[in-house]
């Protein structure tokens, strides 16, 4: 990602101290599309790509690294995305504030950090009674979206979310296979050319 000099407000800042859901529509200036969010959106390789593709759906994408928040928030503006809006801050904090339950198509979590020791895997997505809490925020039939490189991340990860309550349409643990439709994430575009494993998941809310 070229340099671009940080801007001096956090991305989404009128966003990030709501205590409850702001109107959506409004946010994103009159559009009505479906309403996704991503989690660690990191330098937004999927989150451009994906609005890019995608000028009917609306995304909200978190990254509390501040560098590439405001980076990709002043990328997508660069691009005209108006289906694009960038949060810099916890998703973990701030997700359960700004969603209605219900109110979310797809869910995103594409290579989350893999939190090796014990004692930081609290702070993992996927953990505890968050993949649950997630599963309340999708509309029926609405998609959680998950992409790892790291095999025991995803066996894990398509295990919480199996037992969270979400279902798998390729029966119990099996991976979905690559689908070039998908936007690939920056990690992901990484393997897609060296041919490392990456492990997704495609599951429903039932
Ligand atoms: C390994 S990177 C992957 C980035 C991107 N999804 C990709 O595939 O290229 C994980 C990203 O998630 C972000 N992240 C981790 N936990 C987060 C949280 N609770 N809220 C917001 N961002 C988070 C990290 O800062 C990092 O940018």
């Amino acid at each position: 990602m070229s340099r671009i000099p940080l801007r001096p407000t956090p991305a989404g800042d009128e966003l990030t101290r709501l205590e409850k859901p702001p109107d959506w529509v409004e946010v994103f200036g009159g559009l009505t599309g479906p309403l996704e969010v991503e989690i660690g959106c990191g330098a937004g390789g999927f989150a451009l790509e994906h609005c890019r593709r995608n000028p009917n759906v609306r995304l909200v994408a978190f990254e509390w690294r501040k560098k590439y928040a405001r980076e990709v928030a002043h990328r997508g503006e660069k691009h005209g995305l108006k289906n694009l809006k960038v949060i810099e801050g916890d998703a973990r904090t701030m997700v359960p504030k700004l969603f209605a339950p219900g109110s979310l198509a797809i869910l995103h979590l594409q290579f989350p950090d893999p939190w090796w020791k014990r004692v930081h895997q609290k702070r993992a997505i996927l953990h505890g009674d968050f993949p649950q809490f997630l599963l309340t925020l999708l509309e029926e039939a609405g998609r959680f979206d998950f992409r790892t490189d790291v095999q025991d991340v995803g066996e894990r990860g398509i295990k919480a979310l199996e037992a969270a309550g979400f279902h798998n349409p390729l029966g119990p643990l099996v991976f979905h296979p690559y689908d070039p439709e998908d936007a690939p994430s920056t990690r992901e575009r990484r393997y897609l050319v060296s041919g490392a494993p990456v492990y997704r998941a495609r599951l429903v809310k039932p």
